[in-house]
């Protein structure tokens, strides 16, 4: 997860142990626990020293992922907290989403032959399908990018691969998950509508506090639906 107001409820509804260092050359941080005898790490990218704000983006979260992938052997990576939704997609605030189909990028745009495709990533997601429907979540496809707003650019992309729902961290951690050959899932509440009438910033700031903690709410439940399905045993 990449912000601190997103991770704090979800320690509590799992009851986690408070934050750690997760490496001595990253701000990342570790909490640990048990979830219905399943192992569960929540790993932050941690706060930027120089700035002072939680290390949210694509560049923290791939290599705290990393990071934390080379201290076990995880059966799955999760990335986790808020995202922007297309209303004309029909996403809604407080909506819960979980990866459907590849995970890409919207605004890595380089248009030199194979470095197109390249520049999109695309990179699998664990077909969460049924469990989606179980737990009464949607699903779609996700897009990121380092910038809260959309750019008319970065709208075409995202009309382009079909995604419904905009972060700064999924398709990082997918790819990070993907060298590894560990499923990736995104799950992610919605605080602002991109394409919608509202300003994205005020949106998201006024969103902030409800959407994670839906989030959390349904936390326990997509992890004990994850372990049912995910191949490999806990450990
Ligand atoms: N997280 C929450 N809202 C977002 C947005 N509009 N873009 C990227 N990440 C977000």
């Amino acid at each position: 997860m990449a912000m601190e107001a997103e991770a704090a409820p979800v320690r509590l509804r799992l009851g986690l142990s408070a934050p750690t260092r997760l490496h001595p050359a990253l701000p990342a941080t570790c909490s640990r626990a048990l979830v219905s005898g399943v192992p569960v790490r929540l790993v932050t990218a941690g706060v930027d020293e120089r700035s002072g704000v939680d290390s949210i983006g694509t560049i923290p979260a791939a290599v705290t992922a990393w990071a934390a992938s080379q201290q076990g052997t995880p059966r799955v990576l999760v990335s986790a907290g808020t995202a922007g939704g297309l209303d004309s997609a029909g996403a809604r605030i407080g909506d819960l989403y979980l990866t459907h189909g590849p995970v890409v990028f919207h605004d890595r745009r380089i248009p030199l032959g194979g470095f197109a495709r390249y520049g999109v990533g695309s990179f699998p997601s664990l077909d969460c399908t049924s469990l989606a429907a179980e737990l009464g979540l949607k699903t779609a496809v996700f897009t990121s990018g380092d910038s809260l707003d959309l750019a008319p650019a970065d709208e075409r992309a995202m009309g382009s691969s079909g995604a419904c729902v905009k972060d700064m961290e999924s398709a990082a951690v997918a790819y990070v998950a993907h060298r590894l050959g560990v499923p990736f899932v995104g799950f992610r509440a919605i605080t602002d509508l991109i394409d919608g009438p509202h300003h994205v910033a005020d949106e998201f700031a006024r969103n902030l506090a409800a959407a994670s903690a839906r989030l959390a709410d349904a936390f326990p439940r997509v992890l004990g639906g994850l372990a049912a399905i995910l191949p490999g045993r806990p450990g």
